[in-house]
């Protein structure tokens, strides 16, 4: 074998070409030298020791200390008795003119963006000791490659919480784990293209505005069409559904994502309809369900139809974005082919994870910290509500159910765009509905999330932009 590669810390690759017929040492020399000067290896970097990278590149170890002491002598290494030898800081030439640097963006009094759950409060403790919990419990087979359904433990665990909670009809068979519910609807949709469904709707306003389309792209490019339907005071509009041709639906029933209403008990009867009239399926955002405020809690729909429904959850609100676990309650007839879409895809999510997030489940700790994040929510949305109508009485808040976030309707005749732009101005973030729409138009609206926003922080916000809602 003539040329060798030879590993040499992260991201270094070092080549010796026996056939080249220049000699080894200048070869190594120069291999060196360019990584330190195209800034491969850093100031500071430790480089090995001579006897490992002489066993490496099959050298002896007298021409890498020759090599390591020319470098010294030409500044590029430095050593110290009784240490290792490192690049020298300074050896690496940055180019004549750094990109200018941004300008960090000026720091928000509020910040009231919506889908983003209260990071501070990730119970950081009860994911280390459930991590500890399930590196210990889990058998050596756990860590092979598994069933692309999930780990049977969190289906099961699964399964018995959306039946406690959600009044779900589940069962640990039917049940698919996913990275989100980002991947859980392009795994559902796709497994329903296989199945001949070629159109599928999307709520408006919902996944539809040129912020928030991943979701609807992703559809696109696995070759469906999409539609967008309409979302009324009582939900989406199923008279509208039947009209768009769609064979499959994704709703958010709920708690509509943004509008917060909750889809009317005879429209959920009537989508019901819709499916079983159709041959049609309804893919249910089951997204933040756990944070309800009224007393009035509603199941799934997937109870309602188990044969129609596909529901996704997300632990994306519960816990953290950064978790990138989800679960997919299929109906029995296709439940095997979103398997197979996840087992394409990825082969399964990651079995540790699901394991600690089955630990907390199990051991009460994850409704615990539910009923924690309830109280948080539940005290910042009454902030909201008192502090709106002592600053601007003028304006409506609705879509509180449940959820954290909420949207304020702005006087008829409001500049959304201007409103959110002078906020900003003012150091608050705004975010106006239109983010959300697919079709133009429509009356002002801010989506109010309260997930990024301290209870301490909502008066201030909102008294520093309180001029511009009236
Ligand atoms: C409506 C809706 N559904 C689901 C999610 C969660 O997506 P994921 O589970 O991929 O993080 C979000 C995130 O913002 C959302 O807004």
């Amino acid at each position: 074998m003539a040329i060798q590669w030879s590993g040499l810390g992260p991201e270094l690759l070092l080549r010796l070409d026996r056939d080249s017929g220049q000699p080894l040492r200048s070869q190594l020399e120069e291999g060196l030298r360019e990584a330190i000067r195209s800034g491969r290896l850093q100031g500071g970097e430790r480089l090995p020791s001579s006897r490992e990278l002489a066993r490496e590149l099959g050298t002896s170890r007298g021409l890498v200390q020759e090599c390591y002491s020319q470098l010294l002598s030409e500044g590029y290494l430095t050593s110290q008795i009784g240490s290792a030898t490192r690049v020298a800081m300074g050896a690496y030439r940055a180019p004549a003119e750094p990109p200018p640097r941004p300008e960090p963006p000026p720091r928000l009094i509020a910040d009231f963006r919506s889908g983003v759950p209260d990071l501070a409060s990730f119970p950081r403790g009860d994911w280390v000791w459930a991590t500890r919990e399930a590196c210990g419990s889990a058998a050596n087979l756990d860590l092979d490659y598994g069933d692309p359904r999930g780990s049977a433990v969190l289906r099961g665990v699964l399964a018995a919480y959306l039946r406690r909670v959600r009044a779900a009809s589940a069962d640990p068979g039917q049940m698919i784990i996913s990275t989100g519910f980002a991947q859980g609807v392009v795994l559902v949709l796709r497994a329903l293209a296989q199945a001949g469904v070629r159109c599928v709707a999307f709520e408006d306003p919902g996944p539809s505005g040129a912020e928030t389309s991943e979701t609807v792209q992703a559809v696109g490019a696995i070759g469906v069409r999409t539609v967008h339907v309409p979302v009324d005071d009582l939900g989406i509009d199923v008279a509208a559904l039947e009209r768009s041709g769609a064979q499959a639906v994704v709703v958010t029933p709920a708690h509509q994502s943004p509008t917060g209403v909750v889809l009317a008990a005879r429209r959920r009867h009537a989508l019901v309809e819709w499916a079983n009239r159709n041959d049609g399926f309804i893919v249910e955002d089951d997204y933040d369900s756990e944070f309800r405020y009224d007393r009035e809690p509603v199941g799934v729909l997937q109870g309602l139809a188990p044969g129609r429904v596909f529901t996704i959850g997300t632990a994306s609100k519960a816990l953290a974005p950064a978790v990138r676990l989800g679960w997919i309650l299929a109906p029995p007839s296709h439940a095997a082919a979103v398997a197979e879409e996840k087992r394409i895809s990825d082969r399964g999510s990651s079995t540790l994870d699901q394991l600690v997030l089955a630990a907390l489940l199990e051991s009460g700790r994850y409704d615990r910290h539910l009923r924690r994040m309830r109280a948080i929510y539940g005290r910042r949305r009454a902030t909201l509500i008192a502090i709106l109508a002592r600053h601007a009485p003028g304006i409506r808040l609705t879509g509180l159910a449940a959820g954290f976030h909420a949207v304020a309707h702005l006087p008829a005749g409001a500049d959304e765009q201007a409103v959110v732009a002078a906020a900003r101005e003012r150091r608050v973030g705004l975010y106006g509905m239109s983010n959300f729409r697919a079709a133009q138009g429509g009356p002002p609206q801010l989506v109010l999330g309260f997930g990024q926003v301290g209870e301490r922080a909502i008066e201030p916000g909102i008294a520093a932009v309180a001029g511009l809602l009236s």
